[in-house]
């Protein structure tokens, strides 16, 4: 920029600050409900409600509990839920074959969730580790004494589970899984099936993070993790240029949306896209990043709802399009009784 304003006393930045009004007209970035995706954890069963001890405010519901929440996210103008299984130790195995069960409890979620409301967007996880007896969201090689994530043999797996989501209803299928080639290989599965309209929303930009702890807690998968890591699929929190590779090869490979995560630690990632690729670009505010915002409002360190709502902005203004975040109903109820006055 080559624009230099004038000194002070001609420039006074405060002017602009000083009556509400003036705020109000320049204020850049603003956050709404349309902003938002909510995400939901779901278990088998009926009448079940249990709170996620690491994310007060947050809990695992059966279907019909489900419904409910669904039609309140509906009635505050939340475009869309991610849903994400709590799968049963009995249902887990070293192939993962539940994952593409077409009687399993995320296929028949989804149903249930459009027939019931078709408006409301429903966003699929694509990732093997609910359903993997060792927690890992891909195959591991039986030979390698290390545990290797099999990339290619996963990617058939990975295949089958996002055509199983496709036909239930699913408007959106998000592969988190991070292995290499899966949005090509997806795009062409739903092209080839028919599913033309369905979307891919690819966690293209996914850290190997310590902040997912309490989400594991929630889909009970940290027992199966053990002290594994998933660090030789994704991706290291130092790097930056990589990720501008990861979201260009989703590009190339069709999928419609980008996502980052997680987001608060990784603002300077969500400008990146933004600014260098120019695609629909989302952040996921996570479970570690909720837990600790809730942690010093139970305290009284901070204040909830500013704090909230302030984070939401920030992910605004460092170029996404949306927010996947547990705090979208609250936040969504709040924004309505701003806008309320
Ligand atoms: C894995 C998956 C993770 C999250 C959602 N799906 C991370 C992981 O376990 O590696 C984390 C979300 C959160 O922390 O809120 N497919």
């Amino acid at each position: 920029m080559t624009f230099t304003p004038g000194p002070f006393p001609n420039t006074r930045m405060r002017r602009m600050r000083r009556d509400a009004f003036s705020r109000r007209l320049m204020r850049e970035h603003r956050l709404s409900a349309d902003d938002l995706i909510y995400p939901v954890f779901v278990l088998e069963g009926a009448g079940k409600t249990e709170q996620v001890a690491s994310m007060p405010g947050v809990s695992r519901v059966s279907l019909d509990n489900l419904l409910r929440v669904a039609e309140e996210s509906v009635s505050l103008g939340i475009p869309a839920l991610a849903l994400f299984p709590v799968v049963g130790a009995e249902r887990k195995s070293a192939d993962a074959a539940e994952a593409w069960n077409p009687d399993g409890l995320v296929p028949r979620v989804v149903q249930a969730l459009k027939s019931r409301f078709p408006e409301l967007g429903v966003i699929t996880d694509v990732a093997l580790d609910p359903y993997t007896s060792h927690g890992q969201d891909g195959l591991i090689d039986p030979a390698d004494p290390r545990g290797y994530v099999m990339n290619d043999e996963t990617l058939a797996a990975l295949e089958k589970q996002a055509l199983c989501h496709a036909a239930a209803g699913a408007d959106v299928v998000a592969p988190s899984d991070m292995m290499d080639g899966r949005i090509g290989r997806i795009r062409t599965a739903l092209e080839a099936n028919g599913h033309i309209h369905t979307r891919i929303l690819a966690y293209s930009a996914k850290y190997a993070s310590s902040f997912y702890g309490p989400f594991r807690d929630a889909v009970g998968s940290a027992g199966n993790l053990g002290k594994g890591n998933k660090y030789t699929y994704q991706m290291d929190p130092a790097n930056s240029d990589e990720a501008i590779r990861e979201v260009a090869l989703d590009i190339a490979e069709g999928a419609d949306m980008f996502m980052v995560k997680p987001g608060m630690p990784y603002l300077d990632i969500v400008r990146r896209v933004k600014s260098e690729l120019q695609v629909p670009t989302y952040a996921y505010q996570v479970s570690g990043e909720y837990a600790m915002l809730k942690a010093a409002a139970q305290n009284g360190w901070l204040d909830e709802r500013a704090c909230a709502l302030e984070a939401l902005l920030a992910f605004k203004r460092a170029g996404a399009d949306g927010i996947l975040t547990y705090f979208a109903l609250d936040a969504a109820r709040w924004l309505k009784e701003d806008a309320a006055g």
